[in-house]
């Protein structure tokens, strides 16, 4: 299949097209940079079927030949980075979402969109299960995301409604590997740099507050398999192994053999308190469930980051 996949160069983008490629497909990658790195997808440089464009989704393009799968990944993803680019979230989602979905119907390509649990909000009902409408607060810090994902998800349920495309949506929950930035923001890669530099781990509120982890190759695989599927409604992809954020801070420092303290801050606004996925759908549509152990995808993410920390202080 020749597969047109935007936010190439980011975390989850890049990993998705190394599978692509690995599994024989042709790979046309969009990408602007906002918060991915050309770095990213460097090694693929000498590749006679990966190309990479450097495109901004909400700006008019065109892509000629044969396009039999449309993968929009595009946005910015690290509280970090949306609540610096709340608009260009805002318009990736919308606008960019729609560029993507027109590409698709024009050439009659499926089409996979990657949503997020961030749909589900500061949930009242645990674990989420996709027939969960959601409890988001529509005008709060973290709304530039939230409802940029949530409109992208109507906006793709109407092109296949109105159009007939075929369309997935996966709800992406937590996810960490290789490739994610060192200053993302998000508590994996905050909680190794510390360790890693023996600064403190910062715990917001009292660390109750829990979350799942997902191994990148785990999430590629369901992506893979949800983009070859006829499901049309949406998907949660995600580890259901859940822990409070305290008990995660206990596990990077006797992963790392560090000695940090934890320091506590206070809680961010609108910060989910529970969060995991129910992947009963997943395990059932797409017979997928994570297998890389929190253990060993761990220690592959380290070993990441103690050669990326060790660049930085040299550079
Ligand atoms: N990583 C996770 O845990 C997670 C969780 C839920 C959902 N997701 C979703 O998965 C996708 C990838 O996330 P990620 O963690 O790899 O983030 P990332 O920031 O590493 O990658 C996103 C990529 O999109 C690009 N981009 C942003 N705006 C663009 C635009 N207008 N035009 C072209 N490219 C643009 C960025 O430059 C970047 O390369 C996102 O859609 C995100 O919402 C990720």
């Amino acid at each position: 299949m020749r597969i047109v996949v935007s936010g190439a160069a980011g975390f989850v983008g890049s990993h998705f097209c190394d599978r692509l490629l690995a599994e024989g497909h042709t790979v046309v990658a969009l990408d602007n940079f906002l918060t991915g790195a050309a770095g990213n997808l460097a090694h693929l440089s000498g590749e006679p079927r990966f190309s990479l464009i450097q495109q901004d989704i909400t700006e008019p393009f065109s892509i000629a030949g044969v396009v039999d799968a449309v993968v929009n990944m595009a946005s910015p993803a690290s509280p970090k980075d949306y609540l610096e680019h709340p608009v260009e979230t805002l318009a990736v989602g919308s606008a960019g979402t729609r560029r993507m979905l027109d590409l698709a119907l024009e050439k009659h390509a499926r089409f996979l969109l990657t949503s997020t649990s961030e749909c589900y909000g500061d949930p009242e009902v645990h674990p989420q299960v996709e027939s969960y409408w959601g409890h988001v607060n529509p005008v709060g810090p973290r709304s530039c995301y939230d409802e940029s994902k949530r409109f992208a998800e109507a906006l793709t349920m109407a092109y296949h409604r109105k159009h007939g495309v075929a369309t997935s949506i996966a709800r992406i929950f937590n996810t960490y590997g290789p490739r994610m930035k060192l200053d993302d923001g998000r508590v994996v890669p905050a909680f190794l740099c510390q360790a890693l530099a023996g600064a403190p781990l910062t715990v917001f509120g009292d660390g109750s507050q829990t979350r799942s982890f997902c191994y990148s190759s785990d999430l590629v695989e369901g992506l893979y398999r949800l983009m070859l599927s006829d499901e049309r409604y949406p998907v949660n992809l995600g580890n259901p192994r859940e822990m409070t954020i305290l008990e995660f801070a206990e596990r990077i420092r006797r992963l790392t053999g560090s000695h940090s303290p934890i320091e506590f801050q206070p809680l961010p606004e609108d910060d989910p308190k529970q969060r995991c996925p129910d992947i009963g759908k997943a395990r059932a549509a797409l017979g997928w469930e994570p297998r890389v152990t929190l253990e060993e995808g761990l220690r592959l993410t380290v070993e990441y980051f103690r050669g990326e920390t060790a660049g930085a202080l040299k550079a």
